[in-house]
């Protein structure tokens, strides 16, 4: 009945959920015996004690008070504990870019290989997706590995997990997005270590890195931001990761989200210092070409920039 589990976290998922199940399960049927038991006592007609209470029970008031309470309680912790780890991608995990449009699903890894629908991952090794939306809401959906979360446009969601079997896993579209919604489906492709490695070498383009690079010239962000331009603009030089003064006041982490909203509202978040002179790309560049302007952006001016980005 229930998918399979391939994910590190699906296990995991899968016992709180038992667990829920079996206790709904055990309060229903509390619930309806006694319901029952105390409807066939009662009923019209029959001669039982009619008095209603005659003196308070504490300790039973207490125990079916708290019992529940503390078994519930127990069920938040655990949950909430989960739900943390769910959301905590591991430091070692590969991010993989992912844009949502209608209808497909196209993902891009750090080296350069892109694929629609299909996304190829290792047995063993933590995924990062970094997620956005070109149009409208979408969801991606991986049973297997019981991950789910919307995809936004105008916003970067996470989503990370560690295969654990090699297969082929379902991938779906959760979120109600147009005409062909039910078939904006794809797969996950599962291989060995060697055999995901042999499929990165046979499908290797340029890095991701690479392609920001020349986009980045060719959208012309470099004769406003290169050292040598005239134009009193933000050194890009090592902004990632660092923590942004703004004209407002504010100040905010150059983390992904920051990067593409300076790139699609450069109106809202001014760096202190700076002229607002910055036009909006908003709808010029895809998101796509934005997803690998942030990853060369994330290593641009910093020793690793030769080397490839991994997270
Ligand atoms: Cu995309 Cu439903």
């Amino acid at each position: 009945m229930m998918p399979p589990q391939a994910s590190s976290l699906a296990g995991r998922v899968d016992g709180l959920f038992y667990t829920m199940l079996g206790l709904s399960v055990a309060v229903v049927i509390g619930v309806f015996v006694t319901m029952i038991v105390f409807a066939v006592r009662f009923r019209r007609g029959r001669r039982v004690d009619r008095s209603g209470e005659s003196h308070r029970e504490l300790g039973i008031e207490l125990t079916w008070t708290l019992v529940p309470f503390a078994m519930f309680l127990g069920i938040f912790v655990w949950s909430a504990l989960l739900w943390v780890d769910m959301r905590t991608p591991p430091a070692d995990a590969t991010t993989i870019y992912v844009v949502g449009k209608q209808w497909m699903w196209e993902f891009q890894h750090p080296d350069g290989q892109r694929e629609i629908g299909i996304l190829h991952v290792a047995q063993g090794q933590p995924v990062r997706l970094v997620m956005t939306s070109q149009d409208v809401i979408h969801d991606v959906s991986i049973p297997a590995f019981r991950v789910k979360q919307d995809v936004l446009p105008g916003r970067y969601t996470e989503l990370w997990f560690t295969p654990t079997r090699p297969g082929t896993y379902d991938l779906y579209c959760a979120e109600f997005c147009g005409t062909d919604h039910s078939r904006m489906g794809g797969a996950v492709v599962v291989g060995t270590p060697a055999a995901h490695a042999r499929w990165l070498a046979a499908h290797a383009g340029g890095s991701l890195v690479d392609r920001g690079r020349e986009l980045f010239t060719r959208y012309g962000c470099a004769g406003c931001h290169a050292d040598h331009s005239s134009v009193h603009a933000p050194r890009l030089d090592g902004l990632y990761g660092s923590t942004v003064p703004l004209a407002d006041g504010r100040q905010v982490r150059a983390d992904e989200r920051y990067l593409h909203d300076a790139i699609t509202l450069p109106a809202r978040e001014v760096a202190a210092g700076y002229a607002p002179l910055m036009p909006s790309y908003k709808g010029r560049i895809g998101e796509s070409d934005i997803l690998a302007l942030v990853a060369y952006l994330k290593v641009s001016g910093t020793a690793r920039e030769t080397q490839h980005e991994s997270r």
